[in-house]
């Protein structure tokens, strides 16, 4: 199927539009001069909103499947620092919908900083509370239940439903036609994407139904049974039955790697931090230490270590999350200070 064909299977659906499209892709010159490859950055972090990043782009299947015209308020869950909560808050307050969000402490629960500063700014109700985002949905269905006691219209939008997930892959094969039509002739050999699931679900399946033969690289910054292949296979053969196409994916068809999470999710590495030193004082272009700097990490290990071929082309996905970069503010200081 050629980019205009999928285009319009993918206009079937409503889409609420929140991301400014295409977002841009950078010839990084400088960074291709060193490690001997094209590389270009597919700049999602531009999507726009509260500084962008890949949920905004989710979203817009998402909320136009979930029309929020007459809910007051829209609740969700995740980790304390969670992009897909700032940019949720973000995209609900342009609809003017309010938004009530029950985040688990993990790691990072810097009030006055990243994520969840923003989120208060944006005027987001936040309770914070012990256990992991995945527990929380009854929480967050029985905080909805006494938001309708009081007669204020409320709606879970939960980023772990099946239903929430396949939508929020759509918006990746989106991205995957924008990639394409971007870049013309010049189909990158190789796209490199920090992920867990929806995003690389969406760009495997877009590529796939161009007939495109690219690897889609997924560096999880996550070890999690629920997450990684399997959840991907599920959730890209979802979003394909969405569409009405008859492929069917298999686990072994998503290339992840796990090997640069570090010591653990949230846990700034030290190989993520070079690299986003790296970009930054090549390109100019920021990084985070929870996601992208760890991804960015797996592609310059990858062509330093042969991998990938000399001459190679190659598009890092960036992700956003850009808000981590202040909220590991103190972590990020002292490997500069170490290593300076
Ligand atoms: C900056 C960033 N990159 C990548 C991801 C992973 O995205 P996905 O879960 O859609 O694969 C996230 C998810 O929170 C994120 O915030």
């Amino acid at each position: 199927m050629n980019p205009s064909d999928l285009r319009e299977l993918l206009q079937k659906h409503p889409k609420r539009k929140l991301v400014s499209a295409p977002t841009p892709i950078d010839h990084c010159s400088r960074l291709s001069e060193t490690y001997g490859a094209r590389i270009q950055i597919k700049r999602d972090d531009l999507t726009g909103l509260a500084t962008g990043g890949n949920k905004t782009r989710q979203l817009e299947y998402v909320l136009g499947a979930h029309d929020l015209s007459d809910v007051d308020v829209v609740l969700s869950s995740a980790f304390s620092q969670s992009n897909w909560c700032r940019q949720l808050a973000a995209a609900a307050a342009k609809l003017g919908v309010r938004s009530h969000f029950v985040l688990a402490k993990g790691l990072k629960n810097l009030e006055s900083q990243g994520n969840l500063l923003i989120n208060k700014l944006i005027g987001a109700t936040v309770e914070i509370v012990d256990g992991t985002d995945e527990e929380l949905l009854p929480l967050l269905i029985e905080r909805a239940e006494q938001y309708e006691a009081k007669g204020v219209k409320a709606k879970v939008i939960s980023a772990f439903s099946d239903e929430v997930q396949a939508l929020a892959a759509l918006g990746y094969v989106e991205a995957a036609i924008e990639i394409v039509e971007s870049l013309g002739d010049e189909i990158p050999d190789w796209i490199y994407v920090a992920g867990a699931d929806v995003t690389p679900a969406g760009l495997v399946l877009g590529m796939n139904l161009m007939g495109l033969h690219t690897k889609v690289v997924t560096v999880s910054p996550i070890r999690y049974s629920f997450r990684g292949e399997d959840a991907c296979t599920k959730i890209a053969n979802d979003a394909a039955g969405l569409l009405g196409v008859n492929v069917r994916f298999a686990p072994g068809d998503f290339l992840f790697t796990y090997d640069y999470v570090g010591d653990g999710y949230g846990i700034p590495s030290t190989g993520g931090l070079n690299a986003m030193r790296t970009l930054a004082n090549t390109e100019g272009i920021l990084l985070d230490p929870v996601y992208t700097g760890k991804a960015m990490h797996a592609l310059l290990d990858h062509l330093t270590t042969g991998v990938l071929a000399n001459g190679d082309k190659v598009v890092f996905l960036h992700t956003g999350g850009i808000p981590g970069l202040f909220a590991y503010a103190d972590e990020t200081a002292a490997y500069l200070n170490m290593t300076a």
